[in-house]
Parts: structure tokens; C-alpha cells; sequence
């Protein structure tokens, strides 16, 4: 039996991730706070490895990894050629647009707006083609609630939890995008090749996310 590859993403979703996992009986502790990024169990044939979030669609399109768990933020904004099998109802948040409360009007009223973003794809589909309106888009690479505060933006495009970012900011949330969780993904030709290990899995993981 060969190894099953999971990409996690680096941090708390990792760590959830594998309390999920714990409940159906994969067990492989996560070592916080550690630099290691590969953990393995022998008994099982299964790897784990960590990444940069951004990163989890990648390494599983390309058949590095055959799972991996990825917010659907970074799947809308990398598009890559992979299956979204199961929402794991972890890492729930929303995309908004949000700035100064001065910028509502401008927002509605105006094409030459600035926005910046992590996601300049979710930006794009969100005022393109949903909304029709010309802006431009500024890429950055986090941290963007700086980007109204600097002058750099009219408004920002990005994820809000618990909403305590924006506070501290003097910001506010303008419009709703989408809501966002945390989705199980794999790659197309392993979901053939591996089938009934990762469909196995796949069952008992839906009886365990709430
Ligand atoms: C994310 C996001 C917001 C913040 C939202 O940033 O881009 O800045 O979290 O969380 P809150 O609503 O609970 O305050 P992250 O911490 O990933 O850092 P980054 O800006 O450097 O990407």
C-alpha cells in the first residue's frame, strides 16, 4: 500500500484538521509550535505534510499531495484542477468589501475605486462581473487593512472572522461577498487511483463535521 499525501494548511486549520481526523480514527499528533513540516504514520501509510495555506491547491493539483484542506477563499482565488469533496465547516469566515464608513458612497457612486486585496480574483468576479464596475484592483500580501488607513485604497477586499481587525482600524464592513469554510480537497487522477481509501475516508468524515 503506498502513502496517501495530506497538504495542511500551516496553523490553527492544521490542527483542527487533525482533531477531525483523531475522531475517525487517523491519528498523527501535530507538533504546535514546532518547525517540523512532515509527519508520518507508519501504521496507517500516511503522510502529512504543512504549507503556506495558499499553497494547498497547488501542491494538490499537482499530485504532491492527494488530499488537502484549503478555505474556499484560496480555492476561488488560485482556480485550480481539483476536487472539492467535503466543507469540514472549519475556518468559517466571509469575504466583505470593507473600508472608513465614508467610503459607502464612493463605493456605489463611483468607477475610478481603489481596492486592495489579497484576492484580486475574488475582487475581479466580485465588482466585474457581478457588479459591473470598473475599479482598480491593487495586489497585496497581507496586513491590507492598511491600504484606506495609507491612502493607498478607497477599500479592501478581504476576510473577516471575528471582526476585530476592522475595529481596531476604524474600519467597516461595506458589502458581502460570500461566506467561506474550510473545503477537503483531492487530486483528480488519485480520486481514481485511490478510490476506495479516499472515499472510505471521505464517509467518515461527513459523520463527524457538524
Ligand atoms: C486575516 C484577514 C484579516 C484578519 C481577519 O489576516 O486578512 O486581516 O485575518 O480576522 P478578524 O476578523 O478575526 O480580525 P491574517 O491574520 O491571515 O494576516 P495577514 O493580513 O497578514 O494575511
Amino acid at each position: 500500500m503506498r502513502y496517501l499525501t495530506f497538504a495542511l494548511p500551516k496553523g490553527r486549520l492544521a490542527v483542527q484538521t487533525m482533531e477531525l481526523l483523531n475522531a475517525i480514527g487517523i491519528t498523527s499528533i501535530l507538533e504546535e509550535n514546532s518547525r517540523k513540516l512532515i509527519y508520518i504514520n507508519e501504521e496507517l501509510k500516511l503522510k502529512f505534510f504543512l504549507s503556506k495555506a495558499q499553497d494547498v491547491p497547488t501542491y494538490v493539483e499537482y499530485g504532491a499531495a492527494d488530499i488537502g484542506v484549503s478555505g474556499k477563499d484560496t480555492l476561488l482565488e488560485e482556480k485550480r484542477h481539483i476536487y472539492e469533496v467535503l466543507d469540514l465547516g472549519l475556518g468559517i469566515c466571509r469575504v466583505v468589501v470593507a473600508g472608513p464608513p465614508e467610503a459607502k458612497e464612493k463605493l456605489y457612486n463611483n468607477n475610478d475605486l481603489r481596492v486592495a486585496t489579497k484576492y484580486p480574483n475574488i475582487a475581479k468576479d466580485f465588482f466585474y462581473q457581478k457588479k459591473h464596475q470598473t475599479v482598480e484592483i491593487i495586489k497585496l500580501n497581507g496586513s491590507v487593512e492598511l491600504g484606506p488607513i495609507v491612502g493607498l485604497s478607497d477599500v479592501i477586499v478581504d476576510i473577516v472572522e471575528s471582526g476585530s481587525t476592522l475595529k481596531a482600524n476604524g474600519l467597516v464592513v461595506l458589502e458581502e461577498i460570500r461566506p467561506i469554510s474550510a473545503i477537503l480537497v483531492v487530486n483528480r487522477v488519485s480520486m481514481k487511483t485511490e478510490y476506495e481509501r479516499i472515499v472510505d475516508m471521505i464517509t467518515k468524515l461527513r459523520k463527524v463535521v457538524i
